[in-house]
């Protein structure tokens, strides 16, 4: 049987990439997507209502994963299956409740009763998970270089504007996060993000599918809905700078993260989905190289030649951690994965396609109000 992937999310912008590498790799492609407007409403789309970026090669069914009926078809003659479709906005979640939970956990729920009761022929799935269910990265103490498990920081030190996480008195040292560190995740969209992934693991197990969930660090690259100001720093940044507005950093900014480019993410999901490994698991997929918010507003400025310093807030955004990056040794030992691509020049590459794409709208104030009333920033 051909080599046959579903993609859902597939016009998104980790889904349109995985085209692109799946293609590549000689696979049919499909996509099931519902294009939704806080995603896709400010981007070039062609006579059809896609997104100009996707491979005219992939099939394209427009419609929503909730719908059983629709995700049954689509599954046709599908031999793989990526699941990428989901709402992404950590902070939208707190007060989206409702949709981010029907859309990132019923929606995994009608998909696997479909692959549970319907015939179909799907042998492998991998699942966009999130670094997010972690809650705050790993920390050891620097006196005793003993692991901690580090809790949410409490209000009261937050609205001190203590940002470290302490323990004694002692400021924490953060360390990269393996999959083994215990999950706390802190918001809505991290908590869908936990359930969808264990449910397509324990389905998927017993069902006898493959199945991988790759916990994918903070993406950023080309196709990233730049004027969506719920999602992916480096894009809201760079929308910030294009309009000659400084990027608004929370806290002091030395927060650290894990910023992988893209098409690693792509590459990673092309790799687990392409292998014979008969395994039901979790894998980190990161940069391996953890930068501070700060160095990336600077790297972002000097790169687009603006001389703009971030604005620093010193407030806190609820259901945001301080630091975590993540430990990529477990997916290098299983598939002899490491991503290639350093952040200069993965950041040249999403800059290079800003610069071809119509100016994004900046977005922030609104959002940064938004969450205010919510009092979800302090
Ligand atoms: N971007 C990141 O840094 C990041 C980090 C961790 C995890 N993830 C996960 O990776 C996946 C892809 O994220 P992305 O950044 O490409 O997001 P995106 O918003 O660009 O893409 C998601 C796509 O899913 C589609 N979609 C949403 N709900 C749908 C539904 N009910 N039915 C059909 N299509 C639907 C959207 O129209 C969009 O095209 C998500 O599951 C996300 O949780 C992303």
């Amino acid at each position: 049987m051909d080599k046959h992937i579903l993609i859902t999310g597939g016009a998104g912008f980790i889904g349109s990439h995985l085209v692109d590498a799946m293609l590549a790799r000689g696979y049919r492609v499909s996509i099931l997507d519902n294009l939704s407007p806080q995603v896709h409403a400010d981007g070039e789309m062609d006579a059809e209502g896609w997104p100009t970026y996707l491979d005219r090669r992939a099939r394209r069914i427009r419609g929503d994963i909730l719908d059983e009926g629709v995700f049954e078809v689509a599954l046709e003659g599908v031999t793989h299956l990526a699941h990428l479709a989901a709402s992404v906005g950590v902070g939208q979640s707190m007060t989206n409740i409702v949709d981010y939970t029907r859309n990132n956990v019923m929606a995994a729920a009608v998909m696997l009763e479909v692959l549970s009761q319907k015939p179909h022929t799907v042998e492998r799935i991998a699942v966009a998970s999130s670094m997010s269910i972690y809650g705050e990265g790993d920390y050891i103490r620097p006196s005793t270089h003993a692991h901690v498990t580090a809790d949410v920081r409490p209000h009261a030190q937050l609205e001190a504007r203590q940002w470290e996480i302490m323990v004694d008195g002692e400021a924490l040292e953060p360390v990269p996060t393996t999959e083994e560190k215990l999950l706390q995740p802190n918001s809505i969209y991290a908590v869908n993000k936990r359930d969808h992934e264990e449910m397509f693991l324990s389905v998927g197990r017993a069902l006898q599918i493959p199945t991988v969930a790759l916990r994918l660090f903070n993406a950023y690259g080309s196709r990233q809905a730049l004027s969506n100001p719920y999602t992916g720093v480096a894009a809201i940044f760079i929308s910030r700078l294009l309009n000659d507005q400084p990027p608004l950093v929370f806290e002091d900014g030395r927060q650290m993260r894990d910023f992988v480019h893209v098409q690693d993410v792509a590459r990673a999901f092309a790799t687990v989905l392409d292998s014979d490994r008969e395994t039901w698991d979790v894998f980190n997929v990161g940069s391996g190289s953890p930068v501070s918010v700060n160095e990336i507003a600077g790297v972002l400025a000097r790169l687009l030649g603006k001389n703009i310093a971030p604005e620093v807030l010193n407030r806190y955004r609820v259901g945001d951690i301080r630091h975590c990056f993540g430990d990529i040794a477990k997916i290098e030992q299983a598939y002899n994965f490491r991503p290639e691509r350093d952040m200069e020049t993965g950041m040249e590459e999403l800059i290079a396609w800003v610069s071809r794409t119509k100016p994004p709208v900046d977005r922030s104030a609104e959002c940064l109000a938004e969450l205010t009333r919510g009092k979800l920033v302090v």
